[in-house]
């Protein structure tokens, strides 16, 4: 166990029902404090990995710990230190956002008066202050997009975990979230997020593993992969390591 770490991840395999193996044996450390991008083409294994570390999806074997809790042993304890952004939205539309908000934080015990005054800082910072007594469905999908962010951070996790966050959203949105989630990780919360936007792991991210096919191919630190590699644009890299590591 190592406090240090916010997630300890060894010999994660996953092989759905199907058949099929998304995940072949996936080993990864990643510190308090950083901010992590995981890399990887559709059909990786990216949004399998980030169900397993949250307990939505089984794994067939390997282990998991976020912050020294195992999801095997202290599965509770585990969940409440993240909060996760998944790849679609999926609140009920015909809810109010502040219900939406409350709602969930009712999910980690938290009372509704207790939920609506910590809602009050993190809706303004993320633009949805004037619309918590909207329902949900009158969002644009910027908003929406927000609102889901909002929702994991309301019982303040220790590592936030986003899912193609920025996927289909358009340019001045994604940079006033990157700057959002700039902001959060100085503050001191972890932060994972899959991206298939290189520049976004570029300008955000101090780490960045890449996986295809269910195997980690790198991982290291942003600067070193970029500078190993003749300071190359990462989308670059990326797609000469992908070629590499399909024909081996
Ligand atoms: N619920 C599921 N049942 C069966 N196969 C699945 C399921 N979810 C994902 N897969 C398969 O697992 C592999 C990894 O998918 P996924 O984790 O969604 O990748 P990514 O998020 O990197 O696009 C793909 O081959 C996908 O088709
Ligand atoms: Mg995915």
């Amino acid at each position: 166990m190592n406090t240090h770490l916010a997630l300890t991840i060894t010999g994660l395999r996953k092989t759905y029902d199907t058949g099929t193996s998304a995940l072949k044996g996936v080993s990864l450390s990643i510190a308090e404090g950083d901010f992590f991008a995981l890399l990887g083409p559709n059909g990786a294994g990216k949004t399998t990995l980030i169900s397993i570390l949250t307990c939505l999806t089984n794994k067939t074997s390997g282990t998991v710990e976020v912050f020294g809790a195992s999801i095997d042993t202290e599965p509770e304890r585990a969940k409440t230190y993240i909060g996760l952004v998944p790849q679609e939205f999926n609140f009920n539309i015909f809810e109010k956002v502040i219900d939406i908000i409350t709602t969930q934080a009712g999910y980690y015990g938290i009372t509704r008066s207790s939920a609506l005054q910590d809602a009050e800082p993190i809706l303004k910072e993320l633009g949805l202050w004037e619309k918590r007594n909207d329902k949900a469905m009158s969002l644009s999908g910027g908003m929406k997009r927000r609102l889901m962010i909002a929702r994991a951070l309301i019982h303040h996790p220790r590592l936030l975990i986003l899912d193609e966050p920025t996927a289909g959203v358009d340019v001045e949105l994604r940079r006033s979230m990157w700057e959002f989630l700039k902001k959060m990780n100085e503050t001191g919360t972890t932060i994972i997020l899959t991206t298939h936007y290189l520049e976004e792991a570029e300008q955000l991210c101090r780490n960045v593993a890449i996986i295809n096919q269910g195997a980690i191919v790198v991982n290291e630190p942003t600067a070193a992969l970029l500078h190993r590699h003749g300071d190359k644009k990462l989308e670059d890299i990326f797609l000469t390591l992908l070629q590499r590591s399909s024909t081996t």
